[in-house]
């Protein structure tokens, strides 16, 4: 099979479009053959080596698979040859923690494509249990948009930051993957949202999302803005995706109470905290780290009744999988970029 693969860390360049072996069959798997696979973020701090002591090399990545079974090792699972399956985000490696609920919190979870190869090829292996029938009816690069950023908005949104009807809801860079899945679960649930962006031309993408008020953090301070438009009072939550830099804006753009929900880092990993405020104003601090099987189905449950979109930026042929790094480096990229290996 053809593959995007890396035999270095470092920069869009390492990859290299070139034969890998086959998957091979094994007890209790099935092997896919890849009709699309969305680029996140997170392929990118990986590719640089973000998280070298989880991944051997060589190496292929990728999280988002959406695929066709053409080969499974498994009398009892539901699946069969033929069907077209969504391959769970993130599942726990290690068999003896497959029985582990919720999946995120086992000790061997990681996102797909960290340790074991991904869906930056024609063809990958998966265990069956982390196979989910695609009932979206969406083509394959729709599709593939949307398992990580879904199963993140879910968990960080309703589970963690228990975003409520009329709730006000800041979420930060709301024209990224991540941002558009979570300002639509947050309208789901009954939310006023406001968001963020870095340049007027994403402004259409977050209001097509559903948001409330868009800031272009570049212009103005997101802080006195989200204040204005709460008379004073602050969001009940923020969800931010960012992280390094904004850690004290965010906190104090919320009421007393408020919950700020963290699951990123593209502003760096390190900030300050200033615990008389946290204590005070009864902040409470959650970090959120992709989701369960289950919010997983809820959130594609959410997709068939069309009540959450995908936002597809643009696809790249797999051989061109370097460009399609390079646009979301240039932080250029609008909701998700998709990989077809078979153009
Ligand atoms: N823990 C989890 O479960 C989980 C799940 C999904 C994503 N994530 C993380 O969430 C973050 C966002 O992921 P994503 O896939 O949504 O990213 P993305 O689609 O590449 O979007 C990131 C956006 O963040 C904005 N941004 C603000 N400050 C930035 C900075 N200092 N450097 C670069 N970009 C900055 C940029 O938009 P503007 O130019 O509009 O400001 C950029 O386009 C990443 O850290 C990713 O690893 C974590």
């Amino acid at each position: 099979m053809k593959a995007a693969i890396i035999h270095e860390f470092g920069g869009p360049e390492v990859f290299k479009y070139e034969d890998a072996p086959d998957p091979q069959p094994q007890p209790n798997h099935a092997i896919i053959k890849v009709l699309a696979c969305g680029i996140n973020r997170y392929d990118l701090f990986l590719r640089m080596g973000g998280v070298q002591q989880q991944t051997s090399l060589p190496h292929v990545m990728g999280a988002d698979v959406v695929g066709k079974i053409i080969q499974i090792d498994d009398n009892n699972s539901p699946h069969k040859v033929g069907d077209r399956v969504i391959v769970a985000p993130g599942f726990p490696i290690d068999p003896a923690d497959w029985n582990h609920e919720p999946e995120n919190l086992a000790p061997s979870y990681t996102v797909t494509g960290t340790t074991l190869w991904g869906g930056y090829a024609q063809s990958m292996s998966v265990p069956t249990r982390f196979l989910l029938a695609d009932k979206t009816n969406l083509p394959a690069e729709q599709c593939a948009t949307l398992p990580l950023v879904l199963v993140t908005a879910v968990h960080a949104v309703k589970t963690l930051g228990e975003v409520k009807p009329n709730h006000h809801v800041l979420i930060q860079a709301g024209a990224s993957g991540s941002g558009s899945m979570c300002i639509q679960m947050a309208k789901t649930l009954g939310a006023e949202v406001a968001t963020t962006v870095g340049d007027d031309s994403k402004f259409q993408v977050a209001k097509n999302c559903g948001a409330d008020l868009i800031i272009n953090h570049r212009k103005e301070n997101f802080r006195e803005r989200v204040l204005e438009w709460t008379e004073g009072k602050g969001v009940n939550v923020v969800i931010d995706n960012v992280g390094g830099g904004i850690f004290k804006d965010n906190l104090t753009s919320m009421r007393r109470g408020g919950i700020m929900v963290n699951f990123g880092l593209v502003g760096g990993v390190k900030d300050e905290i200033n615990f008389a405020q946290m204590i005070f104003n009864q902040y409470q601090f959650r970090a959120s780290m992709m989701g369960s099987m289950n919010e997983l189905r809820e959130g594609l449950a959410l997709v068939e009744a069309g009540k959450i979109k995908p936002v597809l930026d643009r696809t790249f042929p797999l051989s061109e999988a370097a460009q399609a790094h390079q646009h979301i480096e240039d932080r250029k990229v609008i909701g998700n970029v998709v990989l077809l290996p078979w153009n």
